[in-house]
């Protein structure tokens, strides 16, 4: 008999559905929200009052899509956080109604675990890209053996992971304040750049000089990350040079993207390096919506000639939030039976 699973993704700004049926992903649908630009960030009231308006409409264009019938559910995987409350609440509401409504079971995921899961995100063999995940050439495989290292970089995190197995994975190295797409979104803000700020960073940069313009870097121990004193060195460089030349920042812009780049890349390139002496492990895989940033990606796969490394990393798709990762990691609980009750609650921390 086959499995199918509906996954929900409701975390922060993007209302998202998908089916996977067999481990393999028949739809992924996503809501942006646009809302939120003119106020340069997530407004959590506005996002839980547009994922009531779009979850509906999301999941009927999945099913649709995907070609299949709420009958043929078996269970409902959902985001149960981290991620805004208002936000959570409109996904695991939809999830218990829907378990409720069909009889099938809940299936709650952690967020993180999600994006890590979406190097496993596999389409059907007539669809192309026929795999999530792209390696370097001359790979073998189109997804990582365990144990692999994961560098985890989101809006809301950074960590290293090592990852044992499709469940289990412990972090090795995490932020100790702002996350590595905060310090862009940040960054990006003080220079006048819409929210999020990581893909227009990554384009303007394209034709800057990385070379430009130095930023300090966090001196901390361990395999930990740490962005703050990046963003407070940016807004000093910033205010010295608007004192002198109050168009800096136009006539820059280019170089002040490449140059913050450029540091963001390798401070989180770096703990990377350190993580897999230390582990051994040369199974790396990139996961987050900032392992869409085209600097990332290029130093990695530069290192990974160096260093031997095997390199995955999601397709774009799959990079940001979406439900494919959801329904993804819900397909392999719901394999070890690992089950919610209808009193699952979101957490907004885990
Ligand atoms: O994983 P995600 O969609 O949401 C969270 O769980 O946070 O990540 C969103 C973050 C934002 O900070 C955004 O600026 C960043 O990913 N991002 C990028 C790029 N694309 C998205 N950062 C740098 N370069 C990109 N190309
Ligand atoms: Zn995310």
């Amino acid at each position: 008999m086959s499995i199918t699973i509906l996954g929900i993704e409701s975390s922060c700004d993007d209302t998202s559905a998908a089916v996977v049926r067999d481990g393999l992903l028949l739809s992924n649908r996503i809501a942006n929200q646009d809302v939120h630009r003119t106020f340069g960030g997530v407004v959590p009231e506005l996002a839980s009052r547009a994922h009531q308006q779009n979850i509906i409409p999301v999941v009927d264009l999945a099913m649709k899509e995907a070609g299949v019938l709420p009958t043929e559910i078996n269970a409902v995987a959902f985001t149960q956080g981290p991620g805004l409350m208002g936000s959570l609440l409109v996904g695991a509401s939809f999830a218990k109604g829907f378990s409720l409504a069909r009889k099938i079971p809940i299936i709650a995921v952690n967020h993180l675990q999600g994006h890590v899961l979406a190097l496993f995100i596999q389409r059907p063999s007539s669809v192309f890209p026929p795999s999530a995940a792209l390696t370097q050439p001359g790979s073998q495989s189109n997804q990582p053996a365990f144990p692999f290292l994961c560098l985890l970089v989101s809006g809301g995190h950074s960590q290293i992971l090592i990852v044992r197995n499709y469940l289990e994975m412990e972090i090795i190295g995490q932020t100790i304040d702002d996350a590595a797409g905060e310090a862009f979104d940040k960054c990006g803000k003080v220079i006048g750049l819409p929210y999020p700020a990581g893909p227009v960073i990554d384009r303007l940069a394209k034709e800057g000089d990385p070379l430009a313009f130095t930023f300090s870097r966090p001196r901390i121990s361990d395999l930990n990350y740490s962005f703050s004193g990046l963003k407070t060195s940016f807004l000093y460089f910033l205010r010295d040079q608007l004192r002198d030349d109050p168009d800096f920042i136009r006539k820059n812009l280019n170089s002040l993207c490449a140059s913050l780049q450029y540091t963001i890349v390798e401070i989180l390139l770096n703990k990377l390096r350190q993580a897999s002496k230390l582990t051994g492990i040369k199974e790396i895989g990139l996961a987050g919506g900032v392992s869409a940033n085209s600097a990332l990606k290029a130093a990695v796969l530069a290192e990974a000639e160096k260093r031997r490394w095997n390199v995955f990393i999601p397709a774009l798709a799959y990079t940001m939030d979406n439900a494919a990762m959801i329904a993804t990691t819900g397909y392999y609980k719901y394999l070890k039976g690992e089950f919610a009750g209808q009193d699952v609650v979101p957490l907004a921390r885990m």
